[in-house]
């Protein structure tokens, strides 16, 4: 049994359907509703996603696997980085909004930016495995898109020719951050055959 340790209903679903078909069961947070969320303190995504994985694995006592994600955007020196759930509130509208007037004020409309997802999985009081994720693409003009979550719709993907929220999941699997952390994370647990810590 894992525990895919998010509170983030739109990471859940792509989470799920990346790992759909293993040979292991997977249980959420909705199973452990009297688990509270820690905080991330930590500097890096790897570090939040290290202790949110440590924390639930030794709060439920079941291999867990967390990750730790967020947007940069060059011309804003990196923000919102690890910050970017709680960045200017949680009104993605208005997000956007902030994102747009910070490039201005630099003088640009648009910006080279990243997804960066950093996956770590916690069995028996460590961390047994770890991957890294990334996409790369651009701030848009406006938003795009009603698929995915969070900041999707601002950000163009060239290769595709349009934003992460007007692809369906599995094709935003295919060359997302977390698409890429989580296959990694996929092939650990399929070269284990159900033996998480391996
Ligand atoms: P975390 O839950 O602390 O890892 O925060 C992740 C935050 O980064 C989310 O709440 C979004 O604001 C942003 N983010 C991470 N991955 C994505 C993505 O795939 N699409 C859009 N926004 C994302």
């Amino acid at each position: 049994m894992l525990l895919v340790a998010t509170t983030n209903p739109g990471k859940l679903r792509e989470i799920e359907g990346i790992l759909h078909g293993l040979p292991i069961a997977l249980v959420t947070l909705r199973d452990f509703p009297g688990v509270a969320e820690p905080e991330e303190t930590g500097a890096t995504f790897a570090e939040n996603a290290r202790l949110k994985a440590l924390y639930y694995a030794a709060a439920t006592r079941l291999p867990s696997v967390a990750d730790d994600s967020g947007l940069e955007i060059d011309a804003l020196d990196g923000a919102p980085g690890v910050h970017s759930a709680r960045w200017h509130g949680t009104d993605y509208a208005w997000k956007f909004q902030k994102i747009h007037e910070r490039l201005r004020a630099r003088g640009v409309s648009t910006s080279p930016a990243r997804f960066v997802c950093h996956v770590a999985l916690a069995d028996g009081g460590r961390i047994v495995h770890e991957a890294s994720g990334v996409v790369e693409g651009r701030i848009s003009d406006e938003p795009r898109g009603t698929n995915g979550f969070g900041y999707d719709p601002i950000f163009f993907y060239p290769p595709f020719g349009c934003t992460l929220a007007e692809l369906d999941s599995e094709r935003k699997s295919q060359v997302s951050h977390r698409g890429k952390a989580f296959a990694a994370l996929r092939q650990y647990l399929e070269a284990n055959g159900g033996r998480i810590a391996g």
